[in-house]
């Protein structure tokens, strides 16, 4: 049995992992993906300056690659992402204008996700708005829109496609005490009272040895702030022999948990390039990592 289809066991919707073409068309991270995983989120496709490369002009050509693959192998899709400080082409960031960049903001995320409407599970709507101890991050939209970036992103995404789940995601939200994760429970909680559409908060989980062990009251923290909540983008450099356990715990603990993502099939392909963070090796073979996976479920 797969570790998708222990998770889709225990309840939940899916055990996933993070691909594009350059990836699934080369060696054996097709079979791979198939055989192991029930979802699939875009590793750069979606993404601003892949998409939207100068105004209103798109190239979808990643993207629709990647959602051939999702749909060809039935599997689940987490859209990523909108509003992103990185990755972000040089003419959103010189905008300097409010009306601008609120109509820019709308179209582009009302544009990405009328193409594929109804065929997304759920976007990562906001990534990596806040700072290391809970406030907002410098970036054009909070720079030029203040707060209100949020509310106008979350507002043209539910209009979008009303079926999505809308999230919103972030790194270091490992542990419960840690000003970040706390800054993202107050305002979540808060936008949510305000009428604010989130349905769910994403944990990335990139982790080092160790990290994984204090996931648990994190995600149980997170998941108590919205309606839904994912580990969206998994690896552990030097992972020890209960990180993994503890992930998958982390999740399974919280019954509004819906699933857990990787990020990537081999450690070979990760975009960390050091200490081997995946669950398979460079010849593409199971790790101990996958195996403590497994046998957690
Ligand atoms: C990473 C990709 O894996 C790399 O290929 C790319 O060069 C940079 O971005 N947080 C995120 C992801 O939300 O989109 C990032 O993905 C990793 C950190």
């Amino acid at each position: 049995e797969s570790i998708h289809a222990k998770m889709v066991a225990k309840g939940k919707l899916y055990f996933g992992t993070a691909t594009d073409q350059n990836r699934f068309n080369t060696g054996s991270n097709a079979a791979i993906i198939k055989a192991n995983f029930g979802q699939v989120s875009p590793e750069n496709s979606m993404k601003w300056d892949q998409t939207e490369t100068s105004r209103d002009k798109y190239n979808y050509a990643g993207a629709d690659a990647f959602m051939k693959f999702a749909t060809d192998n039935k599997q689940l899709v987490r859209g990523h992402t909108f509003v992103w400080h990185s990755q972000l082409p040089g003419w959103v960031s010189q905008i300097n204008n409010k009306a601008t960049l609120t109509t820019v903001v709308q179209n582009h995320i009302t544009t990405m996700m009328t193409r594929w409407k109804g065929q997304i599970y759920g976007w990562d709507v906001m990534n990596e708005i806040f700072d290391e101890s809970g406030g907002f991050r410098s970036s054009v939209f909070y720079n030029v829109l203040g707060q209100d970036f949020v509310r106008i992103a979350f507002e043209a995404a539910r209009k979008a496609d009303p079926a999505a789940k809308l999230y919103i995601n972030d790194y270091n939200l490992d542990t419960a005490s840690y000003a970040k994760t706390q800054g993202m429970v107050r305002n979540v909680k808060n936008w949510i009272s305000q009428g604010i559409p989130i349905d769910g908060i994403g944990s990335q989980g990139h982790l080092t040895a160790g990290q994984a062990a204090n996931a648990p009251a994190a995600m149980a923290a997170l998941c108590a702030a919205a309606p839904e909540c994912a580990l969206t983008e998994v690896d552990i450099q030097n992972a020890n022999g209960q990180d993994w356990g503890n992930i998958v715990k982390a999740c399974l603990n919280q019954a509004n948990c819906v699933g857990i993502t990787v990020w990537g099939v081999r450690d070979t392909d990760s975009w960390r390039p050091s200490g081997n963070p995946l669950l398979f090796d460079s010849s593409y073979k199971p790790k101990s990592a996958y195996n403590q996976v497994l046998a957690a479920l």
